[in-house]
């Protein structure tokens, strides 16, 4: 089943993405939450550190895996998503950092990490609650569109979109790496909730493709449509092309 808050702006959605993130750790203080990075969840973020500056939110007990890092930049590294994560979240909040886990960018062997990761992933019993930013061309995670569905957590090239949409980080785009670690549909499918969050005029069309259009590797969040508990959070600029099919239907 998939849920649709629609959410006026980016700062009303990042408060409804916080409370569903909240409330899972309610349910279950001790649960696992897998984190995305991005410029979509930092406000979602930050509401959350502020709830737990409050008292009214511990992460003591929760463990965190990520979606994916760059290959090839160190933890320190201030582009890479461990070093995203730490400044964004971790270093905020009561959580205990040996609980994080984020795929070693370092990693001498590449594809040894990915299946270690899986396997950390799947000891972990899944994410109770994974949270999804979403790219202009579709992507979850860094899983780019292609011709199949990869399940297991893999070494991806990025795309020159997802290069373009990522330069404004780096100094320039040659400085944006060229290959990522991501986790495969597995991980991201073997949650028991998937919160996507999605933000922007420039969303808009990837929001319809993955949830109106046909499930395809071509568009890889349409595989979302196969999960039975998603929720997606948008603002009304990311939302606005299923709006309107929405609109064109009543009439
Ligand atoms: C980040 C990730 C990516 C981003 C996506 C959207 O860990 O996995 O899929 O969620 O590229 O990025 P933003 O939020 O910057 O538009």
């Amino acid at each position: 089943m998939i849920r649709i808050y629609l959410e006026e702006d980016h700062a009303a959605m990042s408060r409804r993405a916080a409370h569903i993130i909240a409330a899972e750790i309610h349910r279950d203080p001790s649960c696992v939450l897998g984190l995305a990075t991005g410029s979509t969840p930092i406000e979602t973020y930050k509401n959350l550190i502020e709830w737990n500056k409050a008292g009214d939110l511990s992460f003591a007990d929760v463990t965190t895996v990520n979606l994916d890092e760059y290959k090839g930049l160190a933890p320190d590294h201030d582009q890479s998503y461990r070093y995203f994560m730490n400044t964004n979240l971790f270093d905020h909040i009561d959580i205990d950092k040996d609980n994080t886990f984020v795929p070693n960018g370092l990693a001498e062997d590449a594809d040894m990490e990915c299946a270690e990761y899986d396997e950390l992933v799947e000891s972990l019993g899944f994410a109770d609650l994974q949270l999804l930013g979403l790219g202009h061309n579709g992507h979850i995670g860094f899983n780019e569109p292609d011709t199949c569905f990869t399940k297991e957590t893999h070494v991806v090239d990025l795309t020159q979109s997802t290069i373009d949409a990522n330069a404004s980080f780096f100094e320039s785009a040659v400085d944006v790496p060229r290959q990522a670690l991501t986790m495969g549909m597995g991980c991201i499918m073997g949650a028991r909730r998937v919160l996507l969050i999605a933000s922007g005029e420039g969303k808009a069309d990837a929001i319809y493709k993955a949830f109106c259009g046909p499930i395809t590797p071509e568009c890889p969040a349409s595989i979302l449509q196969l999960h039975n508990d998603v929720v997606v959070v948008g603002d009304r600029a990311a939302l606005s092309k299923l709006l309107a099919e929405e609109l064109t239907e009543e009439v």
